[in-house]
């Protein structure tokens, strides 16, 4: 009977043993668990916060110490969705409006003002191969008009004005 059932410990020598293995792990213990402790309150207010925060603040128009940063987003934002408006690049001038409104139909009209100084004979020519070559509806009178006023901008007083 004694051989079959060996007799229980006494508890009190049970909780001594266990205390001894708390005492031993103590050290090591507490050197791992403390920075692990410490890099886990490190995550939970800097990693998560940081990981959101700035989609959360455009989002509420939050604080003064975040607006640069939702400034920068509607910079960038606003950088990709800008049309391109090319109109004012058409320096003032006699017949600027008739230009606008029969010679950006088809192109920009950088294609005008990045060409060289031409003659008003030449100038003459391109308006007239825009209406007769590419389909341009164009009126006499605004051609003419753009005739004017593509000497006038970019016009060169060299020999090869016929006038
Ligand atoms: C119906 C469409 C159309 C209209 C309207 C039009 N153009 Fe053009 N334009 C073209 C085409 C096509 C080209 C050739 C583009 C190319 O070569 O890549 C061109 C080219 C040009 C060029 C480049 C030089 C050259 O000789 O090819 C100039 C300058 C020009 N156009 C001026 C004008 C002016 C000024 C007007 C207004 C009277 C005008 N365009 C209206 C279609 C048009």
């Amino acid at each position: 009977m004694t051989d079959k059932h060996p007799a229980p410990k006494d508890p009190s020598e049970v909780s001594r043993e266990h205390d001894e293995t708390e005492r031993r792990l103590d050290g090591p213990a507490l050197i791992i668990a403390v920075p692990l402790l410490l890099v886990a309150i490190y995550f939970a207010f800097y990693g998560v916060d940081s990981g959101r925060s700035d989609i959360e603040t455009a989002q509420m128009g939050t604080p003064a110490t975040e607006a640069g940063q939702v400034r920068q987003i509607t910079a960038v934002t606003s950088k990709t969705i800008e049309l391109p408006h090319l109109q004012p690049i058409l320096p003032p001038g006699p017949g600027l409006e008739a230009v606008e409104v029969n010679c950006v139909v088809c192109h920009s009209p950088r294609l005008i003002t990045d060409q060289p100084d031409f003659s008003r004979e030449q100038w003459t020519e391109i308006v007239h191969k825009m209406v007769g070559t590419f389909g341009a509806h164009v009126t006499a009178d605004d051609q003419d008009l753009i005739i004017d006023y593509l000497t006038f901008i970019k016009g060169t007083d060299t020999s090869g004005d016929s006038q």
